[in-house]
């Protein structure tokens, strides 16, 4: 059942992911989806509605009717229990008519302030009472904070148990995220250097060159850290922060994640300029054209304080990590999309090979989210011919070579994930909860002081100038994300 159906997100993503699936033989021939949403419509309006999602978004239609002939609609007015009987008795025919043994996944692809009352109903008006397993899908954003975070999870603990509960972080799906782990403890390579003996700094970007768009609204309550930070930035850094886990179960993974979130240095108020840097955006140019400032942005405050850019440094007090900076940064409207994550490794102790003009270039092992997806080792190398000259090398790997397709996209496997029962890569409770509890310090302290200088950021940019004063104060600088591109050696 998928609340929601109507919406953007079910539209741009569900459905096409739901149709991959379909034509790999993912999914077997027993399902049914059920589209539930206020407006009312017929089963063939809605059917229509998700073929032409699928065709807008994929442009594909190779068994279209068969797939759209197992979808289903019912309105709804999610404080209202009648509306959920409806909905129970068309579960029930259809889990008959598909022999789908009970088994019943929720996704609610809508907005945050109806997740714990659609929770209560489908406990008290029976559509939970299933002989079969049960599952709940959420989307971002799991509150503003911690207390609204709790509030939340303890409504929806009342029809689910934490198993049975799929947090959505979409970044978890995106197949270089999943690598993290790979690349970690799959080579003999890395994990021994993997240490504060060997490793500088890591840098971790996302940055957009979209900006708000349509969802000032919402933006304006929630700004970069929240949005950001609180669960993208702080999973990839979980992930490449943690120890091995025994065996690669839900749970060993996600606890050494916790150990991770437990230890990351709680920002303290007289400190957090040394650690923490917001920005919003003025005007400017993307791909040469002027875009507007963010407080000129649809259903913005024009005196607005939200933060559309984060860069910041976390230090993770203990023993592997200790005295390693991790820097994040995340923002709207900069120079590029793209998401990277640099390892910088520590300058070999005596440099045999040093010349006033040219010093040698760091060890980088740099992973590459998106747009490309792969990675590259950068070493340096002899350059060719006579003398021993040095030259910086880059060894690449990049992942579209491989199987020449486009990697699936994070839906498509996370829908799958859920299918099968796999919540690793979804987020746990604890998770969530120390991630906010980290997040909330820096926005206590940030909206007490107010008085940012906003805008300090021109549109087409890489962030506010503190942003690199930050890493200059470590002697360090951000790695560019442009012109480390994977296929770009
Ligand atoms: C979402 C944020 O979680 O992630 C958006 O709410 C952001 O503001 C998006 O644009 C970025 O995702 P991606 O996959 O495009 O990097």
């Amino acid at each position: 059942m998928i609340f929601g159906a109507t919406g953007d997100l079910a539209k741009r993503k569900l459905y096409p992911s739901l149709y991959h699936l379909f034509n790999k033989g993912k999914l077997t021939k027993r399902f049914a989806v059920i589209g539930v949403a206020r407006r009312p419509l017929s089963h063939e309006d809605f059917k229509a509605h998700v073929k032409d999602s699928v065709l807008t978004s994929i442009g594909s239609n190779d068994n279209i009717d068969e797939f759209v002939s197992h979808f289903y609609y019912q309105a709804h007015d999610v404080t209202d229990s009648d509306s959920y009987m409806a909905l129970k008795k068309l579960a029930d025919d259809l889990d008959g008519e598909y022999s789908i043994d009970g088994n019943r996944i929720f996704y609610l692809a809508m907005a945050p302030e109806f997740f714990g009352t659609i929770a209560e109903h489908l406990k008290s008006d029976g559509l939970t009472d299933t002989s079969g397993f049960k599952r709940l899908v959420i989307e971002k954003p799991f509150g503003h904070d911690l207390p609204s975070a709790q509030e939340l999870n303890e409504r929806i603990r009342t029809a689910f148990s934490e198993d049975e509960i799929y947090r959505i972080d979409h970044y978890l799906g995106k197949e270089m995220i999943q690598n993290i782990e790979v690349i970690r403890f799959a080579n003999a390579l890395f994990e021994p250097l993997w240490n504060n003996r060997y490793i500088s700094n890591i840098q971790v970007t996302s940055s957009e060159t979209l900006g708000v768009e349509e969802r000032g609204g919402y933006y304006e309550k929630s700004g970069a850290l929240r949005d950001m930070v609180q669960n993208h930035m702080l999973q990839m850094v979980a992930l490449l922060a943690m120890e091995p886990p025994i065996k690669l179960t839900t749970d060993e993974i996600r606890s050494e994640k916790v150990k991770v979130l437990r230890a990351l240095r709680s920002i303290k108020d007289e400190g957090i300029k040394d650690y923490f840097v917001r920005g919003q955006y003025g005007e400017g140019q993307i791909d040469g054209k002027s875009v507007s400032g963010y407080r000129e942005e649809h259903n913005v405050n024009e005196e607005s304080n939200t933060e559309t850019y984060v860069a910041g440094k976390l230090m993770i007090d203990n023993f592997r990590w200790a005295g390693v900076p991790i820097y994040i940064r995340t923002g709207k409207r900069m120079t590029a999309k793209s998401t990277k994550i640099v390892v910088q490794f520590k300058d070999i102790p005596m440099n045999l090979y040093y010349s006033m003009d040219k010093p040698l270039a760091p060890n980088l092992l740099v992973i590459h989210i998106q747009p490309e997806e792969g990675i590259t080792l950068h070493l340096n190398a002899k350059k060719s011919g006579q003398g021993m000259e040095t030259t910086p090398v880059k060894l690449n790997f990049s992942n579209k070579s491989v199987d020449g397709m486009n990697t699936p996209e994070a839906y498509e496997k996370l829908l799958h994930d859920c299918m099968r029962g796999d919540a690793t890569n979804f987020t746990h409770w604890d998770e969530v909860a120390l991630s906010w509890s980290f997040v909330d310090k820096i926005s206590d302290i940030w909206e007490s002081t107010k008085d940012t200088g906003f805008p300090n950021y021109e549109a087409g940019t890489m962030g506010p100038r503190a942003a690199d004063e930050l890493l200059a104060k470590d002697g360090f600088f951000w790695w560019p994300v442009t012109n480390l591109d994977v296929d770009n050696c």
